[in-house]
């Protein structure tokens, strides 16, 4: 038996702007993952998702699927024939909720087809092929979900440009307040491609205001600042909220958390439902997560960013 898994994510600020160049930053959620898991199967490649009640032969008929076009992604790259397996998926992670789980289910799975078949990528190829399944969920994505999942690291990004990997200096912790309620990032990423057309005289200058504190942000988790960190989650939800991506369910959680003396807190991902996150002292956790629960959540994560190795206090 193989295995081979996928962490979830957050988008810490700048979700949305992202798409139109501005830059995000997103940190991976070790603690919750996607796993794929490979045995020999004598008559082909058969890949069962559970969670999903999907069972998809990949015979000689090509199947319309993500999951299908993925393992035909990976296939082609390293040039193999379909395996003799059954890949069975799964994952901790809520579907369609704004923590990755279509990008971190693809990368588990590539992992698992390349593990099989002994075929070493690079993570920037295996990154290009996540990306590629994407689009097939989200649109037009920025390639923010599956960079930070294949790499596995805190990412400052802007689209089409290298990678950069953020330094945290300071321990940050985070609780992630679930709705309950599924949403897909493709319909807001569309409604606020459609807002953005209609006026991009007004819209233009939100995303550039998203940019600017992306970027305090970034300086934020550089110096180990929480108080500012959470001042720009709460900007950067207002902000979420003029693009029409927030929901009374998120705005709910969110007040509920800095009721309860949150530093921060924003709606994370794609919005319209999904997650919230809130920043807070490790001291405050089982406070504001008895509030989230009060006004609603149906799930609540802690998720902790650990200060990077190599990060200096300044
Ligand atoms: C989704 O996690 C983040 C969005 O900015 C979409 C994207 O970047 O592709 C809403």
């Amino acid at each position: 038996m193989i295995s081979a898994s996928a962490p979830a994510k957050i988008i810490l600020l700048g979700e949305h702007a992202v798409v139109y160049g501005q830059p995000a930053i997103a940190v991976p959620v070790s603690s919750l993952r996607a796993t794929a898991t490979a045995l020999h199967n004598e008559h082909g490649l058969q890949i069962v998702a559970p969670d999903l009640n999907q069972i998809l032969d990949l015979g000689q008929s090509e199947v319309d699927h993500a999951l299908a076009l993925l393992t035909r992604l990976v296939l082609n790259k390293i040039n193999h024939a379909p395996p003799r397996l059954t890949i069975t998926v799964a994952s901790q992670i809520p579907l369609a909720s704004g923590l990755g789980s279509g990008a971190a289910v693809s990368t588990a799975l590539a992992r698992v087809l390349l593990a099989a078949t002994a075929q070493p990528i690079e993570l920037e190829t295996l990154n290009s092929l996540v990306y590629e399944v994407e689009k097939v969920h989200h649109g037009t994505p920025s390639g923010i979900d599956n960079t930070v999942i294949v790499y596995e690291q805190p990412v400052y990004f802007v689209r089409e440009q290298p990678i950069e990997r953020l330094r945290i200096a300071g321990d940050f912790t985070l609780l992630i307040g679930d709705t309950g309620k599924t949403a897909l990032t493709k319909i807001a990423v569309g409604d606020v491609r459609a807002l953005y057309n209609e006026d991009p005289a007004k819209i233009q200058p939100i995303l550039n205001s998203i940019g600017t504190l992306v970027k305090a942000g970034r300086n934020a988790l550089e110096t180990g600042d929480a108080a500012l960190l959470g001042g720009l989650m709460v900007e950067n939800h207002r902000l979420l909220q003029q693009l029409t991506v927030s929901s009374p369910e998120l705005d709910t959680l969110v007040s509920a958390a800095l009721a309860a003396g949150a530093l921060g807190a924003k709606l994370s991902g794609g919005g319209r439902g999904g997650n919230m996150i809130a920043l807070i002292t490790p001291d405050q956790a089982d406070t504001v997560e008895r509030a989230l629960r009060a006004a609603g959540a149906i799930r609540v994560f802690r998720a902790d960013l650990q200060r990077s190795p190599d990060a200096h206090l300044h």
